[in-house]
């Protein structure tokens, strides 16, 4: 039996949605689909409310997502516009910067939209229009926001690329969407070291032929070369108006564009639509964080993932919230720093992802004690499986079993939370992500796509579409149903392993392809093996996840080397600063194992599965060894494991 946290008779009474609430909801969604969602839809402001709902399908013979598709919005306006009579002084976005000397920032709701209409403005001048795409490569300061919301108000398309991709996985994203213009920061900020993102887009741009121009925001004041692609922010703002008409939109219009990895080839262009994406966005942060007017939100996630998209901007700011964006790290002066942020800014509801508890863990319960956190009353968690271990800490030591932990599951693809507890209705259990939200039908099927029932583990699907459901993958149709829709015919798979207990309770136990979650990002292993391979002395990689106690899951490459190369500690070192130059610093290995033969069939298949037990240290269990084509090199791996 696990333990089980009984949602707080005071939650019960006070929140959005208690259980009855919530069974009613999960029913009325299921059994009468058009009816429910038309009218949660009316949550937006819509110019021309819709009249259909769901038009999706996962079949091939009528495949595609729709939703809402005669409906006509803005999704800036429904962010800013619509709250400036009622709300236009309250505070909307609160800027934290990364060293605690210095000031934040406020913006009301009319600040922020003032600046919006600026920087679309900008664009407009720029020549970028309705359906153009924008790649945007910023820090964690207020004009990412400015930028993401000026493309949604003037219907172009962004596309964000977290700072800390190298030039080549820029470029690679700015190609293959055709952006003409970049919008970046003289430099970044993150505890205390910067980044210089002019510079890598400068190095981008010879090899993304499509960039012709370069918005340059001024930031941390560095030295940066201009040169005649390059325009700075803010002499071009001083050259418009600020006032800007938000572009009607079709529901089914494009929004952004968010880069992910999968289990083959380049990362996929995820594409999500206005108004469908909007209502998932804004509706599950009403549910699953139980946002009141006057609650100081922060979601400590980057702005280049797609929490930080639907989570730091798009759900809370349709919802009226007040939003907290940090530039910084949450150790970083020390261990205390995320919790000094929260007291700062009085926060009630931090979301964070469980390699950043587990990190603050480590280092001791003192500098969660020492600060006050009293103004919070909720926890939330996404992007990894969270073990129950950090979620007791999260809930006894940050929370002092004050406030609900609300674990999400959900994806790039989803666009918003899927399987999540709602604090007023659902009890908890630590290392769960509860249960579908309303409207969500999770399936779980085995390896034969055999529908698995009852308490048991599987392949987890979702049977049905949802208003925040990927459209396309950009430029590739065929892939986006190819990549979903195939494995199991007529079902979205989630790429996930889960365990349903006897409860109905949903446990997540990490991905099931070649994709492995590195501190809450994915990571594509084709990815990190091209990179391995391009190296001069690289004959072949292979590379796995592997346990690691703060990260989730660590990254653990096999490389062999070209004849004649001798392996070294300098080419280990070497190795690891190439694919960091490559993908960027979240894709280092953490481990390299030279070696001399790679596991694989007589055919010539890698039999991952072997380098994933030697990775995990569990040598004991190889199974079946007798297919490959020199079982020796078996052995080889396992007597020169790294770790
Ligand atoms: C994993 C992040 C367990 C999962 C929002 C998924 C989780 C992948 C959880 C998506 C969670 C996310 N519990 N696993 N609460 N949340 N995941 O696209 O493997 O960056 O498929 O979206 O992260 O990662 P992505």
């Amino acid at each position: 039996m696990s333990d089980v946290y009984r949602v707080s008779q005071d939650w019960a009474r006070h929140a959005h949605v208690d259980a009855e609430k919530y069974a009613a909801l999960y029913d009325a969604a299921a059994s009468d689909p058009t009816g429910f969602w038309l009218d949660q839809a009316q949550r937006l402001d819509w110019i021309v409310p819709p009249t259909v709902a769901d038009q999706s399908s996962f079949d091939e013979a009528d495949f595609g997502v729709r939703w809402f598709a005669d409906g006509r919005l803005n999704v800036a306006a429904n962010c800013l516009d619509r709250h400036l009579a009622s709300r236009g002084n309250d505070v909307a976005l609160i800027w934290e910067p990364d060293a605690p000397e210095e000031e934040p920032k406020r913006f009301t709701y009319l600040e922020l939209f003032q600046h919006v209409c600026r920087f679309a403005n900008v664009l407009k001048a720029e020549g970028v229009a309705k359906g153009d795409r924008v790649t945007i490569y910023m820090p964690m300061i207020p004009e990412a926001a400015f930028a993401v919301l000026a493309c949604a108000r003037i219907g172009a398309i962004h596309s964000v690329v977290f700072g800390g991709f190298s030039p080549d996985a820029l470029a690679g994203r700015i190609e293959d969407c055709d952006s003409r213009l970049v919008v970046t920061a003289d430099c970044g900020r993150r505890g205390g070291k910067t980044i210089p993102l002019k510079a890598n887009v400068d190095a981008a741009a010879e090899r993304a032929p499509s960039l012709k121009r370069v918005i340059v925001v001024k930031a941390t004041g560095a030295d940066v070369p201009m040169t005649g692609r390059d325009v700075w922010y803010h002499e071009a703002a001083a050259q418009v108006s600020a006032d800007c008409p938000a572009e009607p939109m079709d529901a089914e219009d494009p929004l952004f564009i968010l880069y992910t990895s999968g289990s083959t080839g380049k990362p996929k262009g995820v594409l999500h639509s206005s108004g469908g994406y909007l209502l998932w966005a804004s509706l599950t942060h009403h549910w699953c964080f139980d946002y009141r007017p006057g609650d100081v939100w922060w979601c400590a996630a980057d702005i280049g993932w797609v929490t930080g998209h639907s989570y730091i901007l798009y759900g809370p700011l349709a919802n009226g919230a007040t939003t907290l964006m940090y530039e910084g790290l949450p150790n970083w002066p020390d261990a205390s720093r995320i919790w000094q942020v929260v007291d700062r800014h009085k926060v009630h509801t931090i979301f964070t992802a469980p390699t950043a508890l587990r990190a603050l863990m480590k280092e001791g319960d003192a500098f969660v004690a020492k600060t006050d956190r009293s103004s919070l009353k909720l926890l939330g968690t996404v992007g990894e499986p969270i073990n129950p271990e950090a979620w007791r800490w999260y809930n006894d030591v940050v929370g002092e079993g004050r406030c609900p932990i609300v674990d999400t599951w959900w994806q790039t693809e989803t666009g918003g939370a899927m399987i999540a507890p709602m604090p007023g209705a659902t009890d908890l259990k630590p290392g769960s992500a509860t249960k579908p939200l309303p409207g969500v039908h999770p399936q779980l099927v085995d390896e034969t796509g055999k529908v698995l029932d009852g308490a048991v583990s599987g392949n987890l699907c979702i049977t049905r579409s949802w208003p925040g459901q990927m459209r396309t993958v950009w430029g590739d149709h065929a892939r986006f149903f190819q990549t979903y829709f195939t494995t199991y015919p007529g079902k979205y798979f989630t790429g996930d392993g889960c365990r349903r207990d006897e409860d109905g309770y949903y446990w997540i136990t990490g991905r099931v392809d070649d994709v492995i979650n590195v501190s809450g990002h994915r990571m594509g292993t084709a990815e990190v093996e091209s990179a391995l391979v391009l190296h001069a002395k690289v004959a072949e990689a292979a590379v796995v996840g592997m346990p690691h106690d703060v990260k989730g899951q660590g990254i653990y490459a096999y490389v062999t080397l070209n004849a004649g190369e001798a392996a070294s500690e300098e080419l280990r070192a070497e190795l690891r600063q190439w694919v960091r130059t490559e993908i960027g610093p979240i894709a280092t290995p953490d481990a390299i194992q030279f070696a001399p033969g790679l596991p694989k069939t007589r055919s010539g298949k890698i039999m991952r599965r072997i380098l994933r037990k030697i990775a995990e240290g569990d040598v004991s269990s190889l199974g079946d060894t007798s297919t490959l084509a020199d079982p020796s090199v078996v052995d080889d791996l396992v007597a020169n494991r790294v770790g």
